[in-house]
């Protein structure tokens, strides 16, 4: 079951007393399943913050349809199933992570009752336990994001949104709220979030979207995506001199006593490996060098461009 489904969706800025258009998203198409990570990626004013700003209704989009859960993106019941982190929360200096998830709850409409089993639950799931009496003034900005995914999940959403969760956080940090976005997942929430950094993406997501000027220029799963590329092939050989290995017309950096190869033609393995036999040498292995999730970016990139 789809829990967002994004079909050309369009919006063009304008200034200059409307006269002046800045198409910004060009036509999104967009699925996310029930239950996966979606991990939206593209270069900075690719159009991410437009769109998801679109899916929570906060612009009007010129065309295209949104839903979520079937349900039409701008109903009241398909809102309330979607948990939003912008990505820069702002929060109250001086209230507490106690005070502030109140506040939310009670914006939410969420009885006391509830409120308060939620909030203790949502305070130890995101590692707050213990510190939910201290000002927020003096919360790390780890501990101010995984406040503000406490705050995204107050009404028990089925959705997360979460805009470049991981920009200004430490490896630490990072490896935190990583680990809590999958504990999230395991407890079957659909996740979907933007980001321009690579590795984070590739360390969890289940698909990816890649949007560049606009456009969803790729989309699909990252195992499928990044196993079904070879990029290359590597020859791990020794025992060979590197004069030896510069008669044969190939690429290749030293490692220890050993040398690694690059081909980037199949066809050319059975040749060098002959080669280096005939000279001597011993090879070690031939590994195929599978694309990672930066090749493909970076290709779409250099497509669109
Ligand atoms: N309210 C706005 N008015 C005019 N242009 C905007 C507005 N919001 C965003 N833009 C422009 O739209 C483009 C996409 O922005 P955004 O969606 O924030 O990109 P991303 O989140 O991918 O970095 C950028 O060129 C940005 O300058
Ligand atoms: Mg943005």
């Amino acid at each position: 079951m789809k829990t967002l489904e994004i079909s050309n969706l369009k919006k063009t800025f304008r200034s200059n007393f409307l006269i002046k258009k800045y198409p910004v998203l060009k036509g999104i198409d967009l699925s996310v399943e029930q239950g996966e990570i979606y991990g939206f990626l593209g270069p900075n004013g690719a159009g991410k913050t437009t769109t998801i700003k679109c899916i929570l209704g906060l612009l009007f989009p010129d065309a295209g349809e949104i839903l979520i859960n079937s349900l039409p993106g701008n109903s009241i019941a398909a809102r309330s199933q979607i948990g939003f982190l912008p990505e820069n929360p702002y929060f109250y200096d001086y209230l507490n992570a106690n005070e502030l998830l109140y506040f939310t709850a009670s914006l939410f409409g969420i009885p006391k009752a509830v409120a308060k089993e939620r909030i203790s639950m949502l305070i130890q799931q995101v590692g707050l336990a213990g510190r939910e009496g201290l000002k927020l003034r003096k919360y790390s900005k780890g501990m101010l994001q995984r406040l503000g995914l406490a705050q995204a999940l107050i009404q028990d959403p089925v959705c997360l949104i979460l805009d470049e969760p991981f920009s200004g956080l430490d490896p630490i940090g990072r490896k935190e709220f990583r680990d809590l976005i999958l504990g999230f997942k395991a407890q079957g929430k659909t996740i979907f979030f933007s980001s321009h950094i690579l590795q984070d993406m590739e360390m969890m997501v289940d698909k990816v979207g890649i949007i560049i000027n606009g456009r969803i220029s790729r989309q699909g799963l990252l195992s499928e995506m990044v196993s079904s590329s070879t990029r290359c092939h590597e020859i791990i050989c020794a025992r060979i001199s590197e004069k030896q290995l510069a008669q044969i017309p190939v690429h290749f950096v030293s490692r220890d006593n050993q040398f690694i190869i690059t081909l980037d033609n199949e066809a050319d393995i059975n040749q060098v490996v002959e080669s280096i036999i005939h000279n001597n040498g011993q090879v070690i292995a031939v590994n195929p060098v599978k694309k990672t999730l930066e090749d493909i970016f970076l290709n779409e990139l250099r497509e669109v461009q």
